[in-house]
This record gives C-alpha cells, sequence and structure tokens, in this order.
C-alpha cells in the first residue's frame, strides 16, 4: 500500500527536484462506490464517497509554457509543451495530466506551465479512482496556478474527457465527480443524467470498510467499452434515450440478445437500488442498506459480469462476519476492492479474521482498511 508524504516532505522533495520553492499544492482524493456500479454511464443514479486517500501536487508556475511532470511513486518524469499536447504511450501515467491540460485550453481556460510533483496513497488499478484523483488533482493545480476556477460538473467532464481521448477507457462522470464534490461524512447520492447530487449522512452506527483483493485490474478498457456499448445497443432497441429510462416491464416484452438483456437487466434494477439504498441510509435501516449491496454484488457477477473469483471470495467472507450489513465489488470490477458496511463495533475483529481467510484460500495477501467520507479536491497558496 502506498504511504503520503507529509506537507513538509512534499515540498522538500520539489525543492530538491526543482531547484526551487513550490507555491501551492493541490489535492483530490479516491472514492469508493457504495453501490451503483456502471449506471452513470447510462443516465443513471450512484452513491460514492470520496476516501482519506489521496493525490498531491506541489506545483510552481513556469513562464515558458512548459510542464515538467514528477510522478514520485512511480520514479519517472516527463515534459510536455502546452501548445503541443498529445497521448503519450512512453509515459502513459501523465497522460491523466496532459489530458486536463488539453480540456481545461480548450475550455478557454488560461492554463500557465508548471513544475510539478506528484505523489499519492490512492492504490493504482484497485478500483478506487486513482486516475480521477490525478485529474482533479491536476485540474485543481493548473487551475491555483492560473488563478482561474472551474466550475465542478465542468471539472469532472474535464477529466472524464481526458480519459476518453488520452487513456482510451470510455468512462462515465462519477469517479471524477465524487473526487470533485466528495464532503466529510457523507455519500453522495448523484443523478448522473442532470448532475444534481444530494450528500446523505454516513450512518453513526456504521463504518465503511474497504477490502483490497490484492489483484490488480487488467485489460479493463476493452471490457469496460465492451459493457458500455451493449448498454447503449440494449437502450436502442428498448427505443429509450439511455437505460435510465427502461423499466423491467420493456425489458420482458423486447427481444434483446441475451447477454445484452443480461446487461440492461442490472442497470435497471441497480438504479432501483440506489434510490433504496439512498432511502434505507436515511432512516438508518442498516440492515436494508446491507442486503441492497448484497444484492447489487449478485447482480453485477451474475447478469453484469464483472466480479472475479477473488472479489467473490472476499464478499462472502466479509458477509460471514459478525456485525457485517452488507458487502459487494466496487468501482469498475475485473479485481481491484470490495466494500462492506459494518457495525463499528465489528471492524477491528473482522479486519484479521477477513484477511487471515482471504489469504489461506487465495494465497494473496489482501488489505483492509476501514475510510471515512472525505473532503473533495482543493488547494493551498504557500
Ligand atoms: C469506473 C468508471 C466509472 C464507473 C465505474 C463503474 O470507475 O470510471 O465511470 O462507470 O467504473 O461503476
Amino acid at each position: 500500500m502506498p504511504t503520503l508524504l507529509s506537507h513538509d516532505e512534499l515540498l522538500t522533495h520539489f525543492a530538491a527536484t526543482f531547484g526551487r520553492r513550490a507555491t501551492l499544492i493541490a489535492r483530490a482524493p479516491g472514492r469508493v462506490n457504495m453501490i451503483g456500479e456502471h449506471t452513470d454511464y447510462n443516465d443513471g443514479f450512484v452513491l460514492p464517497a470520496a476516501i482519506e486517500r489521496e493525490t498531491r501536487i506541489a506545483a510552481a508556475p513556469r513562464s515558458n509554457g512548459r510542464v515538467r511532470l514528477v510522478a514520485y511513486d512511480l520514479k519517472r518524469e516527463t515534459t510536455f509543451a502546452l501548445d503541443d499536447i498529445r497521448p503519450t504511450a512512453e509515459e502513459p501515467w501523465s497522460n491523466y495530466v496532459c489530458g486536463v491540460a488539453a480540456g481545461l485550453l480548450a475550455g478557454g481556460y488560461a492554463v500557465q506551465g508548471l513544475d510539478a510533483l506528484m505523489q499519492g496513497d490512492v492504490p493504482i488499478a484497485a478500483g478506487l479512482s486513482s486516475s480521477a484523483a490525478v485529474e482533479m488533482a491536476a485540474l485543481q493545480a493548473f487551475s491555483a496556478a492560473g488563478g482561474f476556477t472551474v466550475p465542478l460538473d465542468q471539472a469532472a467532464r474535464i477529466g472524464q474527457k481526458a480519459e476518453h481521448l488520452f487513456v482510451g477507457t470510455n468512462c462515465g462522470l462519477m469517479d471524477q465527480l465524487a473526487s470533485a464534490l466528495g464532503r466529510p461524512d457523507h455519500v453522495l447520492l448523484i443523478d448522473c443524467r442532470d448532475l444534481s447530487y444530494r450528500p446523505v449522512p454516513t450512518p453513526a452506527g456504521a463504518t465503511i470498510l474497504i477490502a483490497d483483493t490484492a489483484v490488480r485490474r487488467q485489460l479493463t478498457s476493452s471490457a469496460y467499452n465492451e459493457r458500455r456499448s451493449q448498454c447503449e445497443a440494449a437502450a436502442q432497441a428498448l427505443g429509450v434515450p439511455a437505460l435510465r429510462d427502461a423499466t423491467l416491464a420493456m425489458l420482458e416484452q423486447a427481444d434483446l440478445p441475451e447477454v445484452v438483456a443480461w446487461r440492461a437487466r442490472h442497470i435497471i434494477t441497480e438504479n432501483v437500488r440506489v434510490l433504496a439504498t439512498e432511502a434505507a441510509l436515511r432512516t438508518g435501516d442498516l440492515a436494508a442498506a446491507g442486503a441492497l449491496m448484497d444484492a447489487s454484488h449478485a447482480s453485477l457477477r451474475d447478469l453484469y459480469e464483472v466480479s472475479s473469483a477473488e472479489l467473490d471470495a472476499m464478499v462472502e467472507l466479509l458477509r460471514s462476519q459478525p456485525g457485517c450489513f452488507g458487502a459487494r465489488l466496487t468501482g469498475a470490477g475485473f479485481g481491484g476492492c470490495a466494500v462492506a458496511l459494518m457495525a463499528n463495533d465489528s471492524v477491528r475483529a473482522a479486519i484479521p479474521t477477513v484477511a487471515a481467510a482471504y489469504r489461506s484460500r487465495t494465497g494473496l495477501t489482501p488489505a483492509l482498511y476501514p475510510t471515512r467520507a472525505a473532503a473533495g479536491a482543493s488547494f493551498v497558496l504557500l
């Protein structure tokens, strides 16, 4: 698991790397999604929270229109010119930042060159949106350096476009919105059609437990993009603008290819589960919220087919613990993390028990850690 440098350590490394002082630190968190998986690109509902793991960027403006970007954790660096930004295959990690710079320029913002040092503790390819954290931290750094403000929904769209055009994943907007909008001790009910959102207090009696299977996602872009195309095909066949507008009754009357119908059934039922989970959390009905999370996992496993043997094992072990209300895979799937909603006083005992059982079942060493819901992206000028 990566660890986060203190501000002082980050600034010391910045000075040692660039021979000058940083003038700002930007930050943006990863996210965990409580429920509402693969619904975002179907104009549907999601319920994520920003987490206590984040990407930070220490930076100082440069006057020559170039960005020199150092990734502390990866021990890589690259430089690009603002008047000639293109995706790079040599330094793929930097595409998230290049893509954000390109999106800001396209939006007419006065982007300046930067010296920038990036560091963070969001695990990569674990389903906790390390890429959205990089995008939203970069956006904060560019806007702090350039003295402009970007509305948060536009910020999220710029991050999403960076993924589409510079990375090749046709993602939805959930991750960037969660990273931008996060609120301490709240999950966010986001309507991905009009981007309106309502913060929902995390229930006092429960803890969000993240359980990393230690399996990193692979070939996600192709499988993810395929799911997205299947959803679009289903919406077209059902005659609706997006699966958000479809119902089970419509699905039952239509004659869709079997797999496409499974995908659509997941999306239609998942949207209903998200709204029901919001209601359950608001009334403190943790058992109901947990049951909805369990049902979401089954649907992602059987209908959307994005789970894995390790995720299924982790979810089953989490659920078998006393005090676990519910558990499911979180994020795109295909590896990465599960999330559980646990009674506060059960978490401490569950962590070593689940870790040991998972290790003996899979031979892998997982990471289990509770998180509180955290604040969204921000910056400080130094
Ligand atoms: C990834 C994408 C999101 C969303 C989830 C699945 O995290 O970036 O837009 O589609 O998968 O819910």
